[in-house]
């Protein structure tokens, strides 16, 4: 059955709720799976629609074919098998890749339009094709360097090479001149010049920021892709491609703005903080100052005769996989009395609610889980706070050293506390590379080894008393 041209503008819509509904499940933990779900199949009514579509003229099928088959037999397997601690690089890949295509479709288009250009001189179509090669290919560029640095292919801190700000500005100025000559002559040799050098302007932008800013550029960059994939939807008049891009933008741009707020520092002082000679600082030297270590045991006492713990959980909860062994213990202290709260930094662990999502998925209640601004002043009266492996959330060389990669950034002030307690495994530094005072503090203690091990250890010595 082929499908007239207003049935598939139904569809379309069809597809383009089920995108708004995806969004407004993906915005609770407990509604994830089903948001991601109707975005699924949202995006396979729309495949089928372009297939069916009575204007869809396609010479190549088997080519469409096989390159969907390819790239589901990589993308499966890959989304199945990867941590949940990986996913921003599978996200930063899977985003650049989207940005990648759009910039590509974008130039075929120019090359196909540029025989007909004299005869239908249409702006708005160059204009979108100059702006989708340019963005989808900063894109592209950007979010390979970031998947570098997550991955620590690369590493993780600032990279300035020499004259990095003048070179990105020439780059930036180049760039902007061929989408301008792209614009005016739809000339497609000025098209490939376009996407050299914003592939080159990508790498540019993203080599100087630091290690903990990359979740915030890897978002902007998929605010990028989106506005690529809308700017690709005008050129290939495609309704469902303007919509679902603009929504990419818009809620990528959300994310950007307020996981840029969370580390308390504006988008740009993320993207070009390093290049004005801002936050570059950090070591990945591990200290050799001596530290007040605990056992198990010490530890198990000092909470158990609490009235009042935080548990503060961090990356290193997601690595051990301690979330329900944590959810154990706070279970047994309640049940002698003691109150158990969480407090949850923003970006604590590697993605954008991943603790929630996390302790969510180990049954710790909601009303459990506070946020960093309900927590803090919770601190001045807490017995212990127990810090599960976080590090740079809880830094205060984000309040004292201005040259910190982490510096501006709220943070988690627990050592409000009478005691802290850190489980982790070593006296390596968090994900920005800087030594954190707070472990050498005299109320602080550490308990080291792997965060469940040591949970487990302590659960039942808390037992046992
Ligand atoms: P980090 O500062 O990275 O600290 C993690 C701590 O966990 C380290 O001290 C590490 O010490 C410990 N650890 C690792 N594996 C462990 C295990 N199996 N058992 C016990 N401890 C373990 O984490 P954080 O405090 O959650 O801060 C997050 C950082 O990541 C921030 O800098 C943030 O900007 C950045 N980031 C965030 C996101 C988002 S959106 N959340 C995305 C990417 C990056 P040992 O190695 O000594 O054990």
């Amino acid at each position: 059955m082929r499908l007239s041209g207003h049935a598939v503008e139904v569809v379309y819509l069809i597809a383009a709720i089920c995108f708004i509904l995806a969004l407004k499940g993906l915005s609770s933990p407990r509604t994830a799976r089903r948001g991601n779900l109707i975005g699924a199949v949202g995006a396979v009514v729309a495949l089928v629609a372009v297939f069916a579509a009575k204007s869809s003229d396609f010479d190549h099928v088997p080519a469409i074919l096989v390159a969907i088959g390819v790239g589901a037999v990589i993308a499966v397997p890959a989304a199945r098998r990867v941590q949940m601690t990986q996913m921003p690089q599978l996200v930063a890949l899977f985003n650049g890749v989207g940005g990648g295509a759009a910039a590509l479709v974008a130039l075929l288009e120019l090359a196909a339009y540029s025989q007909t250009a004299g005869a239908r001189h249409d702006l708005l179509n160059q204009a979108a094709i100059a702006f989708t090669v340019l963005v989808g290919s900063v894109s592209f560029s950007g979010s390979v360097v970031t998947f570098a640095k997550l991955q620590e292919i690369m590493t993780t801190r600032p990279v300035i090479l020499p004259g990095a700000a003048p070179l990105l500005l020439a780059g930036l100025a180049v760039s902007a001149g061929l989408g301008t000559g792209v614009y005016a002559t739809a000339n497609p040799v000025l098209g490939v010049l376009l996407m050299i050098a914003a592939l080159t302007v990508g790498v540019m932008i993203v080599l100087p920021v630091g290690g903990a800013d990359v979740p915030i550029v890897i978002s902007l960059l998929n605010a990028f892709t989106g506005l690529t994939v809308a700017a690709g939807g005008l050129v290939l008049q495609n309704t469902l491609l303007l919509v679902a891009g603009t929504l990419v933008g818009a809620s990528g741009t959300i994310l950007t703005r307020l996981m840029a707020a969370a580390m308390g520092r504006p988008v740009t002082g993320v993207m070009f903080g390093a290049l004005r000679g801002g936050s570059t600082a950090g070591s990945t030297a591990v200290s050799d100052r001596p530290v007040r270590t605990a056992g198990p045991e010490d530890v198990a006492v000092l909470l158990a005769y609490a009235r009042k713990v935080v548990v503060v959980p961090g990356y290193g909860l997601a690595v051990a996989q301690a979330q329900h062994t944590v959810r154990e213990l706070a279970e047994v202290l309640e049940a002698r009395g003691i109150e158990v709260l969480y407090g949850i930094h923003p970006v604590a662990g590697r993605m954008p609610g991943h603790m929630n999502v996390l302790l969510a998925e180990a049954n710790v209640p909601y009303e459990s889980l506070k946020e960093m601004d309900e927590v803090n002043p919770e601190f001045a009266t807490t017995d212990v706070v127990l810090v599960v492996g976080a590090n740079d959330v809880v830094n205060p060389a984000a309040k004292t050293s201005p040259g910190a990669p982490i510096y501006g950034m709220p943070i988690l002030e627990v050592s409000g506390a009478q005691q802290v307690i850190f489980l982790k495994r070593s006296m390596r530094p968090g994900f920005a590379g800087i030594e954190n005072e707070l472990l050498f503090d005299p109320k602080t203690s550490l308990l080291f080894g792997d965060a469940k091990d040591s949970l487990t250890k302590v659960l039942g010595a808390v037992k046992d008393l």
